[in-house]
């Protein structure tokens, strides 16, 4: 049996929860939103379209009912919106709710992996792992693959190979000050130098590509659900690789008390194991650049 739980099911929880009964990750899924009335519409919604492919059973729920959960998706918040300049605009509504929901899944008995979305997704994150007392390699904050993802968008386009070509990862503060690693990037397997020119362009490419789509279409739903959903099917069926992920950090990186995008190891575990690498001092200056903000921001909150 494989039970995930989604909370906050608007437009980016509800298409996390049909991507996971769709790929067959779960058998069986729980919705639980504020508006109770949205849950269940989703979730009838879901149970149907799999009418013809699978068992999977999806219902409405309450936090009682995320009991026996191994995944826990949090996407719970205000979305960011077109006119707000950075995803920390959201700190003060958000962090309200992450409170709250902190408060509820501490009462699940067996505790679950948490996967937090909410933005700003590391202060949210760290602030989860916080409020809940949970084991720190079991609450997980995505962004990190929605960002490499974006990353490999953006240097498939520029130097004209398949997306699938190319091995690029981001680290980082999920914002501003992300870290796309060009010092580690591969084309077909072959490490790939970049000029000056190129990382700017590609780095400004990625850092507009969010408020790109919410412009155009009001929020990111399939590529931030995809890249969640590939992490969640890491964790559930043990799949080795590697995933950028917001992890609180422990001493790894000369960091602690914060949560910040580093490259994992996933398992049925969490966290199965942190891998530090070696970046060059543009990368490395950005990275504890990021980290600081977040750490003064984290301060403010918590
Ligand atoms: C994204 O990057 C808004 O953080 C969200 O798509």
């Amino acid at each position: 049996m494989k039970k995930a739980t989604v909370i906050g099911v608007g437009n980016l929880g509800s298409c996390i929860a049909y991507e996971l009964a769709a790929r067959g990750i779960v058998t069986e899924l729980v919705l639980i939103d504020l508006y109770r009335e949205l849950a269940e519409g989703n979730a009838e919604d879901i149970a149907q379209a799999m009418a013809f492919r699978s068992n999977v059973e999806v219902t409405a729920g309450d936090y009682e009912d995320a009991e026996g959960s191994q995944v826990v998706i949090v996407t719970a918040g205000k979305p960011r919106t077109p006119d707000m300049k950075s995803r920390m605009d959201l700190l003060e509504a958000n962090i309200r709710i992450i409170k709250s929901v902190a408060s509820n899944l501490k009462k699940i008995r067996e505790e679950p992996i948490v996967v937090t979305l909410t933005n700003p997704v590391d202060v949210m994150n760290y602030a989860m792992w916080k409020l809940t007392g949970f084991d720190r390699r079991r609450v997980i904050g995505s962004a990190g693959m929605l960002d490499s993802a974006r990353f490999r968008r953006a240097i498939s386009r520029k130097l004209d190979v398949p997306v699938l070509d190319v091995e690029a990862y981001v680290l980082g503060e999920h914002g501003d000050r992300q870290v796309p690693v060009f010092s580690r990037v591969a084309v077909k397997g072959e490490k790939r130098a970049f000029s000056d020119e190129e990382r700017k362009e590609i780095t400004e490419e990625i850092r507009q590509s969010a408020l790109n789509v919410i412009s155009k279409k009001g929020g990111t739903v399939y590529a931030p659900a995809s890249n969640t959903v590939n992490m969640v099917r890491m964790i559930l069926e043990d799949v080795p690789g590697l995933a950028v992920c917001s992890v609180v950090l422990d001493g790894e990186y000369g960091l602690k008390d914060i949560s910040i995008g580093v490259p994992v190891e996933l398992s049925r575990e969490g966290v199965k194991r942190i891998f530090e690498w070696k970046l060059d001092e543009d990368e490395k200056a950005i990275f504890y650049k990021g980290a600081e903000n977040l750490k003064k921001v984290i301060k403010t909150v918590m």
